[in-house]
């Protein structure tokens, strides 16, 4: 990789991709080279619409193409394991769009993979490498709030027309498209480990999940209660409770502002996230770094909480009897 400027193949034209394109495009250390869609039409167009130098109509020859730095897989998560494990053959690091794959046991196969081959894997989970986190864990071990008791969180869109968020061999659901964000929200504001789960789901007729309550018991006593639905439009806000005050996140899974409470509701703090692109350039740029130190994961996102993430949604998944056709039986 050259030092100054990071080349990134986009594989899959569709919806987040833009976003991915815009963002690349408008920054300094890191450049959109090449997009790859399974239409070369298809890809032409979004090229041109993006400025990208290079388009492929199969994934296969981005993979191949020697000047790409970075993949980064924006397919539905269905297919992120075939495309993530192809491109490690070919020794590129990959950043792959949440949920990092269907199940825990497609992401042990890449995590083996990476380690043996020693190629970079990440999961854009973008939440995870914002300021953000640090800004929190700041706030939390200052003692702004006291003592953390309560995390509760929402997320909740509109989005059941699309194909790939009811369908089950698209590994459709609220969970893998929302609920990561919820789940990755109480994960990146404390360690305390998570030592009970318990949840309640409703489900498309398609059997992936629509809504779903999930709360987690955390080691030190915090409780969490985390709501979605991808059946309707919700305010996404984020609470984090402790006993002198309280921290609110106006979008847990695009935070711009940070509001501190003291005890009574009186407004004390509004600090808001620094001047971005679009959010996107934070994982990005992780990776970018990553990979110039020769590191094959993110320290923002381990590949053992990658795992840690996928397990408990597998957990999550049986426990609502929601099954996608590359599980395991079990
Ligand atoms: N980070 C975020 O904020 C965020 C937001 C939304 C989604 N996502 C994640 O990004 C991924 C893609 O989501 P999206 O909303 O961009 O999806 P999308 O608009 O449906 O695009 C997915 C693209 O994947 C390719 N693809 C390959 N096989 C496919 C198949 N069988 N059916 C449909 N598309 C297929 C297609 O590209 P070609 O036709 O060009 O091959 C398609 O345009 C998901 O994992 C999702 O969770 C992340």
């Amino acid at each position: 990789m050259d030092k100054t400027l990071c080349r990134v193949g986009i594989i899959g034209a569709g919806h987040i991709a833009e976003k991915a394109a815009r963002t690349l495009t408008a920054m300094d250390d890191m450049t959109p080279l090449a997009i790859g869609s399974r239409s070369e039409e298809k890809a032409r167009g979004f090229a041109g619409r993006f400025g990208i130098p290079r388009a492929y109509g199969s994934y296969d020859a981005l993979l191949t193409d020697p000047d790409i730095d970075l993949v980064y897989i924006a397919t539905p998560h269905s297919h992120h394991f075939d495309v993530t494990r192809r491109a490690l053959l070919q020794g590129k690091p990959c950043l792959v769009e949440k949920a990092f794959m269907a199940n825990a046991a497609q992401t042990r196969e890449i995590l083996d993979l990476s380690a043996q081959r020693g190629v970079f894997v990440g999961e854009a989970i973008w939440t995870r490498y914002m300021p953000v986190v640090g800004m929190i864990r700041n706030l939390l071990a200052q003692g702004r709030i006291g003592t953390l008791r309560s995390i509760t969180a929402a997320l909740s869109y509109s989005i059941a027309w699309k194909e790939r968020v009811i369908r089950p061999e698209l590994c459709g659901g609220a969970l893998l498209d929302l609920g990561v964000y919820l789940l990755n929200f109480v994960r990146s504001c404390t360690d305390s480990p998570i030592v009970k789960v318990s949840s309640e789901c409703i489900r498309f007729d398609t059997g992936v999940d629509k809504s779903e309550v999930i709360t987690l018991t955390l080691a030190d006593g915090t409780l969490a209660a985390l709501s979605c639905s991808a059946d309707c439009a919700g305010v996404n806000t984020g609470v984090l409770a402790g006993t002198e005050g309280c921290i609110e996140v106006d979008n847990v899974n695009n935070p711009s502002l940070l509001r501190i409470f003291r005890i009574g509701g009186i407004l004390e703090e509004e600090i808001p996230v620094p001047e971005r692109i679009t959010g996107f350039e934070y994982e990005f740029r992780a990776c970018r770094d990553a990979i110039a130190a020769g590191a094959r994961e993110l320290a923002q996102m381990p590949h053992a909480e990658i795992l840690a993430m996928m397990e408990l949604m597998d957990g999550l998944r049986r426990a609502w009897g929601v099954r996608f056709p590359m599980d395991e039986t079990d």
